[in-house]
């Protein structure tokens, strides 16, 4: 029987065993998920879409993994998508795809090597929450924007239980540093009776 990588994909762990994991799990991971029938990512480029006029824009997939976030863009109709990933053997299959303008391997917790604007927005897809990247990547990436950018991300049912995700997301619109546009939950994946918030946010 093969390892079921769902199974322990949601403990916490630190950046070098997340890699770890996504490198063991990367060739696996497509069927795992669609047999759980992974819904989030076309639930957030809809969410996207639904707030953007120029689809030829640039948009950053942050932690693109094999690329199933990036193909659900592509399929709602954006032009331009750029990969990043912690993982080497998940980027690989994501740049197999031929979707992504260009791709890199990236560091946890490194800074973006982008300029604020360079993206008029930036998508974190299943990323953040426990056994993946931690909250401070979520201020990472609205610092990575530009007034007016817009960043779409999912916090599954496992990384709302943890109100400092939540939190997170509070500090910027608290303080008027950000709008929220957008925040549903819904299917994650209904296989394993998994839902996620997709939220929209706009950098004011
Ligand atoms: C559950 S997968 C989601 C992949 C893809 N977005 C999707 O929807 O299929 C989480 C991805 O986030 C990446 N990741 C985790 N922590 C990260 C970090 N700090 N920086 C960049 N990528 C990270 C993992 O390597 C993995 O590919």
């Amino acid at each position: 029987m093969t390892d079921r990588f769902l199974d322990k994909a949601y403990t916490a762990r630190d950046a070098a065993s997340t890699r770890t994991l996504y490198d063991a799990w990367s060739k696996s991971y497509e069927a795992e998920v669609a047999e759980n029938g992974y819904a989030t990512p076309g639930r957030c480029a809809a969410a996207l879409k639904s707030f953007t006029s120029n689809m030829s824009a640039p948009v950053l997939d942050f932690g693109c993994g094999t690329g199933l976030s990036g193909l659900a863009m592509k399929l709602a109709g954006f032009e331009v998508i750029d990969g990043l990933d912690l993982s080497s053997e998940m980027l690989s299959q994501a740049e197999s795809k031929g979707i992504y303008r260009k791709t890199r391997l990236v560091e946890a917790g490194a800074p973006l090597a982008h300029r604020p604007g360079d993206y008029a927005a930036i998508a974190a897809i299943g990323v953040i929450g426990a056994g993946a990247a931690p909250i401070s990547v979520l201020h990472t990436l609205m610092k990575g924007l530009g007034k007016g950018g817009l960043l779409v991300l999912s916090f599954n049912d496992h990384a709302l239980a943890d109100p400092v995700n939540e939190a997170g997301l509070s500090e910027w619109t608290d303080c008027g540093g950000a709008r929220l546009l957008f925040r549903k939950h819904g299917d994650h994946l209904p296989g394993i009776n998994l839902k996620s918030n997709v939220y929209v946010l706009e950098k004011t």
